[in-house]
């Protein structure tokens, strides 16, 4: 039997592209709010012994979980006999390490919460920054993609002479990766965060490219964008060409997308893990591969 895919609200369009593409059955169910906000359920679909993918990629993740939960806690009491999560971002991955006492370190309780209630996770470039693999805090198994292939195709295919700038050490090990794909030089910067919109990168070495390149930033997420912000505010002290710059996920806070349009780079480009007006580069296809 096939498998059975919904698509919690919000996910429909990358939902579709998967069934576009695979051997999957659209589950069918409703889910509305209560006019106090609380979420109503009701699953249309047969269920039983079968295994059900959701789709719930987990930007605002504090909004999100309550209705994944109660989705997946209704499916497994109607005997389905597997739920694999889709979420293409993987939220709480950053609060990975008590800075100061009392802190909580958010990304293993969320871990410990998500692996209560599903059987499996599949996603896109999970921040992993002092972790080496999701194992280290999630119980249950995971497939991890990553978006690299599909960017530096992206850069190769848009910007015909690209540096690529990582903006902190972090990211060296898949801007080092992306720019070895799409066959252009990189530099990766310091960066020191002072507080959650405060940040200051270090000047970038790239005069030589000055007349030659377009800086192409890269990063996993853009969330306050004060990262792109402040290495923009650099390449333009350098008299480097306006940067487009590529987040795998495009989380943008509050107005933050707004603030990096203005800054001066040349153009926005994320992948479509959240949606959002900038995606360009598809990852359906990763997901695809995993699903089947
Ligand atoms: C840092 O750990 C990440 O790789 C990104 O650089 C960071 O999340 C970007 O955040 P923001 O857009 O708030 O500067």
């Amino acid at each position: 039997m096939k498998k059975l895919i919904f698509a919690l609200p919000g996910n429909e369009t990358l939902t579709n592209q998967l069934l576009k593409h695979l051997s999957l059955e659209a589950g069918d169910y409703l889910i509305r709010s209560f006019p106090d906000g609380e979420t109503y359920i009701q699953i249309i679909s047969e269920v039983e012994k079968r295994e059900v993918v959701l789709v719930c990629t987990l930007n605002l993740p504090n909004e999100k979980m309550v209705p994944l939960f109660l989705l997946a806690s209704t499916l497994r009491k109607m005997a389905c006999s597997k739920i694999t999560l889709v979420t293409p971002y993987l939220s709480y991955m950053r609060q990975d390490q008590q800075f100061h006492a009392g802190e909580s370190i958010t990304s293993e309780h969320f871990a410990k919460l998500l692996s209560s209630f599903v059987d499996e996770l599949i996603t896109i470039d999970p921040h992993l920054h002092r972790r080496k693999s999701l194992d280290e805090i999630y119980s249950i198994p995971s497939q991890v993609y990553h978006a690299a292939p599909l960017i530096s195709n992206w850069i190769k295919q848009h910007v015909p002479q690209a540096v690529l700038i990582g903006p902190d050490g972090e990211s060296e090990q898949w801007v080092s990766r992306v720019a070895e794909m799409a066959g252009a030089p990189y530099t990766v910067l310091t960066k020191e965060r002072f507080g959650d919109e405060q940040v200051k990168v270090s000047i970038p070495n790239v005069e030589k490219y000055r007349e030659t390149h377009t800086p192409v930033l890269v990063d996993d997420i853009i969330s306050t964008a004060r990262t792109m912000i402040e290495t923009i505010q650099h390449l333009k002290n350098e008299k480097m060409k306006p940067p487009v710059c590529i987040g795998v996920h495009a989380v943008f806070a509050g107005d933050a997308y707004e603030k990096l349009k203005q800054s001066g780079c040349g153009s926005i480009v994320t992948c479509n893990t959240i949606p959002h007006e900038s995606n360009q580069i598809d990852i359906s296809s990763l997901l695809s591969d995993s699903i089947s």
